[in-house]
């Protein structure tokens, strides 16, 4: 058994950050983490020809069969690759898949990870990064001209088009179903400390349930 944390958030709002921040707190379990972005479709020839049409934020870009499927391979125990997703050229197969191992915690990260009740109900600890959306349009603008090479006329059409609608109508509803909202995301140490609090609890209760199978029944009695 493993556990599954999902880290969801607007864009830009620290979502790896803080998986980053709990993974090295984590350093002495298998801890792995997968983003939804590779699970994004391919575009067609047509969509990207007109790429500057195509929306990113909303829950149809996302190929969800594929990440459940993912998911689930983990679940048994079973490796999988996951594919590496290139922002670039918009193609989920110009670097080789990344072999990912079973592990006793999986983080899953994305904008809309809460959005398919599928993949939300896997999860047993769901987290919420709020993030005030001038720090994610401000991180936003300096994140797509550096590291993704775009204009900033480009990065603030594509923001006032698709990303804060999709914010608004998409990803803000599924912050209802965190059972922890971080505000301030990677610095808030505070938050990240009792994640992985939580988390190390959550595996000792396990293996202790491997040594003794009876646990339960102990536990039941002494709340009685
Ligand atoms: P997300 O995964 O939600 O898109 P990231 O964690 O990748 O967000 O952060 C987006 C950008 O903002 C990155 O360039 C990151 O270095 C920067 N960033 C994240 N958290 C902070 C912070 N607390 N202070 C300053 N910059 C940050
Ligand atoms: O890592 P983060 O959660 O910020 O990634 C999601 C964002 O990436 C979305 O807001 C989406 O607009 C953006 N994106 C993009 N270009 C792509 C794929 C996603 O700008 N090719």
């Amino acid at each position: 058994m493993c556990c599954y944390v999902g880290v969801a958030g607007g864009a830009a709002s620290g979502k790896t950050t803080v998986c980053d921040m709990i993974i090295q707190q984590l350093h002495d379990q298998r801890v792995v983490l997968v983003n939804q972005d590779s699970f994004y479709f391919n575009l067609t020839e047509e969509e990207l020809k007109r790429v500057h049409e195509y929306n990113f934020d909303h829950p149809d870009a996302f190929d969800n069969d594929q990440l459940l499927s993912a998911m689930e391979k983990l679940r048994q125990g079973k490796a999988v690759d996951i594919p590496k997703y290139d922002f670039k050229s918009y193609k989920s197969d110009v670097f080789p898949a990344r072999r990912v191992n079973p592990s006793d915690v999986i983080i899953l990260e994305g904008i809309l990870i809460f959005h398919d009740p599928r993949i939300r109900e896997l999860m047993n600890m769901k987290i919420f990064v709020d993030t005030d959306a001038d720090v994610r349009l401000a991180r936003r603008i300096r994140r797509d001209t550096g590291e993704k090479g775009r204009d900033i006329a480009t990065v603030l059409d594509q923001y006032s088009k698709f990303v804060k609608p999709a914010f608004d109508d998409f990803i803000l509803p599924t912050k209802k179903y965190a059972d922890i909202i971080i505000p301030r995301g990677g610095d808030n140490h505070v938050a990240i400390d009792l994640i992985v609090q939580h988390i190390r609890t959550k595996l000792g209760q396990h293996d202790l349930c491997k040594i003794y199978p009876n646990l339960y029944v102990i536990q039941s009695t002494f709340q009685i």
